[in-house]
């Protein structure tokens, strides 16, 4: 993005794959962060990510490497490395020799929540300060329909930074003009609180339309409550007429210049509803793929405004938004003058 003010990516947790698109025995090459990396699980199931340099000689391991039990075997000379990282095997090597825990790879942690795995970048490789919490719905198969398999998609590369995403709920105004909404969202909550940003905005669905497949009693004001944790996981969760649709939206650094955009959608499943989404929530699902793309296309030829004209009211938590987010740079622009966002409903508000 041009004029991007930072060199460094932020620190937090980033999506990195699915848990149902990753079956034990199975190694995929990542590169993330400006770095060569593997993703495996082991036949026990476990989930990981390492350098993909094995530090012998430099073979890759993604390439080529497999599972072996609970380590990762490069595929150069065969040399095993555990779920920490450290060496477990040396083949043809002497008793002593044939086994150097001291020796490293490094392993990066790695959480997989609501069926989504995630990972911690920190530049300086400091360990998690905080834990995603994760999205209920997903956890509730009965309920809703969980995103896998047919609401993800893995969007880009796009030419885009994660905090893209993250402005988005601060831009009420474009809701009318991406998105189709009958106007500009209106703001009722946002409320930063360390890592976690929230905000409620409703907006209208269905505007000046007799009927739609969402809004079949004609346009409905809905809400729209977005949370984000750090700049990688967002989640937007919309509620029009009793149906819930949540949408994770994951921004994963590729390099400096590209970002992958994870995007996946559940949606309320009702009693009788049959085991493959279909009606409403098929619709959500394709519509939510579809919206976050248009904002991807918007952003991805946007310069960096460093000083944006928040000439709107409803413009007013941009600044703060990009002061919040700048807590998670070890570069930061705004240092010392950060300030939690707090803006919860008057009293006659929330009755109105
Ligand atoms: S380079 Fe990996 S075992 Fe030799
Ligand atoms: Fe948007």
């Amino acid at each position: 993005m041009k004029n991007w003010p930072y060199k460094s990516f932020p620190t937090g947790w980033f999506q990195i794959g699915w848990s149902a698109r990753l079956e034990p025995g199975e190694v995929k090459p990542l590169h993330l962060f400006d770095q060569e990396l593997v993703l495996y699980r082991t036949e026990q199931g476990v989930a990981n990510l390492v350098d993909a340099a094995c530090p012998h000689l430099g073979g890759h391991l993604g390439r080529g490497g497999c599972v072996k039990g609970e380590n990762i075997q490069c595929p150069w000379h065969g040399w095993e490395w555990d779920l920490d990282g450290r060496n477990a095997h040396i083949p043809f090597a002497d008793q002593v020799h044939r086994k150097h825990p001291t020796i490293r790879v490094k392993s990066w942690p790695v959480r997989e929540i609501s069926g989504i795995i995630i990972t911690w970048y920190d530049s300086e490789g400091r360990e998690p300060t905080w834990e995603w919490p994760g999205v209920p719905e997903f956890d509730d198969p009965e309920n809703f329909y969980h995103p896998v398999p047919h609401g993800i998609h893995q969007l880009g590369p796009f030419p885009i930074q994660p905090q893209s995403i993250v402005e988005n709920a601060a831009d009420p105004q474009h809701f009318y003009f991406v998105h189709g909404a009958g106007g500009p969202a209106s703001i009722k909550e946002f409320e930063s609180n360390g890592h976690h940003l929230r905000a409620v905005l409703n907006l209208t669905f269905g505007a000046e339309k007799e009927a739609t497949w969402l809004t079949p009693d004609g346009p409905t004001v809905g809400e729209l409550e977005t949370n984000n944790w750090g700049l990688g996981l967002g989640l937007a969760r919309f509620k029009v007429a009793g149906f819930v649709a949540p949408q994770i939206v994951a921004g994963t650094p590729i390099d400096h210049e590209q970002t992958y955009v994870f995007s996946s959608v559940g949606a309320t499943r009702l009693p009788g509803d049959p085991d493959v989404p279909g009606g409403r929530a098929a619709k959500m699902m394709a519509l939510q793929h579809e919206q976050i793309t248009r904002d991807c296309e918007i952003w991805r030829y946007q310069e960096y405004i460093r000083k944006p004209l928040s000439l709107h009211e409803t413009e007013q938590y941009m600044v703060p938004v990009r002061r919040w987010a700048d807590q998670f740079y070890p570069d930061p622009m705004y240092r010392g003058r950060f300030s939690e966002i707090k803006h919860v409903p008057e009293p006659e508000e929330a009755v109105a």
